[in-house]
């Protein structure tokens, strides 16, 4: 091999490297967006417990509050049992209303109703609203 044929293959691969280089490098600017797009937003995990005090809560009444950035709500049906909810509802996602003199959600969009547990009374959602597990503390409710 000629010094000349053995310059030019060391600038081949030089130049090889430093194309693939430049390459990965806006191949991972151009794709760092759109990974960020479409993973799944953080919603808090097992850390995120929501503290409701429990003077908000009415017997018989609804407190709204956030739950991992969506509408949920707890219920005190009976004096110290409570219950919590997502708002949300399964039908196309509005927001539930809570009728107190039927005691029952309601949801504004297109009529469905469900029951303080979350079951399906009417209309056309398609499965109950989703449960939170309470934990009653002293002045508190731990929501998650
Ligand atoms: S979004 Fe609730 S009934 Fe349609």
């Amino acid at each position: 091999m000629s010094e000349t044929s053995a310059t030019n293959q060391q600038r081949r691969t030089f130049l090889g490297i430093l194309l693939g280089g430049v390459g990965a490098t806006l191949g991972a600017v151009f794709a760092w967006p759109v990974f960020r797009f479409l993973a799944p937003r953080e919603t808090g995990g097992a850390g995120s417990l929501v503290r409701v005090a429990k003077k908000d809560v009415q017997v018989g009444g609804a407190f709204f509050f956030n739950y991992k950035g969506h509408p949920a709500v707890v219920l005190q049906p009976k004096a110290g049992d409570y219950i919590a909810l997502t708002a949300v509802c399964t039908h196309l996602g509005c927001i539930v209303k809570w009728v107190n003199e039927k005691g029952e959600f309601l949801c504004p969009c297109h009529g469905g109703r469900f029951s303080a547990t979350g079951q399906v009374l009417g209309g056309p959602p398609p499965r109950p609203l989703e449960t939170y597990s309470v934990k009653i503390e002293e002045t508190d409710l731990v929501v998650g």
